[in-house]
């Protein structure tokens, strides 16, 4: 039995040193060990090279990241049916548009869902893209589940907890009637209806879409434009007003991308948006440009290959990005344990993007009314309890029913 006992333990040990060791060469393993600052290290100052001219910083950020985001969709069907008139407890009218969006030969389906306050009619509207269908994130009766889709978050199933668990409770669905109860009406948009995010699937789509294209645009820009679609269809058909685009993760970087590029967007939250969003391509910490492109090939333009290697050498910045956003409000969401998305690379090129307007001395500053606002809060990657409020503030003091 003591022989036993003594075998186990040892097989234990060398078990925990292999995981060490295999945790200390892993790049992603390493990055979640670590911090990101709530104080500016001693000594740092920003960067003080000036940022591109505008036309410049546009046309290089196609032709050397994303490709070309001149090439705009077009709808060639849409049909719109109101669902119900009292959803989430009676506050808000739900209602669903169906479009066939077409890039030359080929046609995709994209269902847009809107719920908005029926106490605030003309509210400003949260433009959400999302990781999961939109039954998921507006959980409501008749919201369409795409059938071609191969990807569900399974409502309140196993899946679905696991998702909650691990990504924080807002990750699927936002606190939607907070939401319409403090004034904002909310939209949500799948972008893997119009390019499917694998590479395989979303390089063949794109492939079949621009066949002639000489920059044919990756999924980043493709996605980000259903942004400006929907503005485009909620406005009119229901009156003007601002909206927000609103993404996580990949879907932060979609929210920047139309906000640099679409006049329809009013304001942009962008949560932990990383690389090829707002932070830093060349940092230390943070997800590699090269590890990016390896697991997803389909989310760049083909520029971006030349540089995969030596990223520092980019002839454009992500500030370069962020200033293209003008006077626009913009809140760049973070989390202290998700260096992956490199919080303090988004600080930095924010820094240099927005000089005196980005009033945050510090990354721990929050200030909701700044219009340039960074938001950095302990925990990981995710949407998690505090965020929404947060973000609501963020609204309140730029687009709120005072402003
Ligand atoms: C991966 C990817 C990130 C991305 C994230 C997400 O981690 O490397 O670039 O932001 O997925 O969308 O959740």
């Amino acid at each position: 039995m003591r022989n036993i006992l003594d075998v186990v333990w040892t097989l234990a040990k060398l078990v925990l040193i292999a995981g060490l060791i295999a945790l200390g060469s892993c790049t992603m393993a390493r990055t979640l060990l670590k911090q990101a600052p709530t104080e500016l290290p001693e000594g740092w100052q920003p960067d003080p090279r000036a940022l591109l001219p505008e036309e410049l910083a546009r046309s290089l950020l196609q032709t050397e990241i994303y490709g070309d985001l001149s090439l705009v969709p077009g709808i060639a069907v849409r049909s719109s049916a109101v669902l119900s008139g009292s959803a989430v407890e009676g506050l808000g009218t739900l209602t669903q548009w169906q479009l066939k969006i077409g890039y030359g030969a080929a046609e995709r389906r994209v269902d847009l869902v809107l719920v908005m306050p029926n106490a605030h009619p003309s509210a400003p509207v949260i433009l959400s893209q999302n990781f999961c269908p939109n039954d998921d994130v507006v959980p409501l009766p008749g919201v369409a589940y795409p059938s071609d889709s191969s990807f569900d978050c399974a409502g309140g199933g196993l899946f679905g907890s696991l998702m909650t668990g691990i990504f924080g409770r807002y990750i699927v669905t936002p606190p939607l009637q907070t939401i319409l109860e403090r004034g904002y009406g909310f939209a949500a948009l799948y972008p893997s209806q119009l390019i499917p995010d694998s590479a395989e699937d979303g390089m063949a789509v794109l492939d079949a879409m621009f066949p002639a294209a000489d920059n044919r645009p990756g999924a980043l820009a493709v996605w980000s434009q259903l942004f400006g679609i929907a503005a485009e269809l909620i406005e009119e058909e229901q009156g003007s007003r601002p909206f927000i685009a609103y993404g996580h993760s990949r879907f932060a970087k979609t929210a920047l991308l139309a906000g640099a590029w679409s006049d329809r967007i009013d304001g942009v939250i962008a949560h932990q948006s990383g690389t090829l969003g707002a932070s830093s391509v060349d940092d230390e910490d943070g997800e590699p440009v090269s590890a990016l492109l390896s697991s997803y090939p389909h989310w760049a333009g083909p520029g971006l290959e030349r540089h995969a290697g030596n990223p520092s050498a980019l002839p454009v910045d992500p500030a370069d990005l962020l200033n293209m956003l003008g006077d626009k409000p913009v809140l760049l969401g973070n989390a202290r344990r998700d260096v992956w998305s490199d919080p303090w690379g988004a600080f930095k090129e924010a820094k240099r993007a927005w000089g005196e307007d980005f009033t945050a001395a510090r990354p721990g500053d929050f200030d909701p009314a700044a219009r340039k606002a960074y938001w950095l809060r302990p925990g990981t990657h995710g949407v998690v309890k505090e965020d929404w409020p947060a973000f609501l503030a963020f609204l309140d003091a730029h687009f709120g029913k005072a402003q």
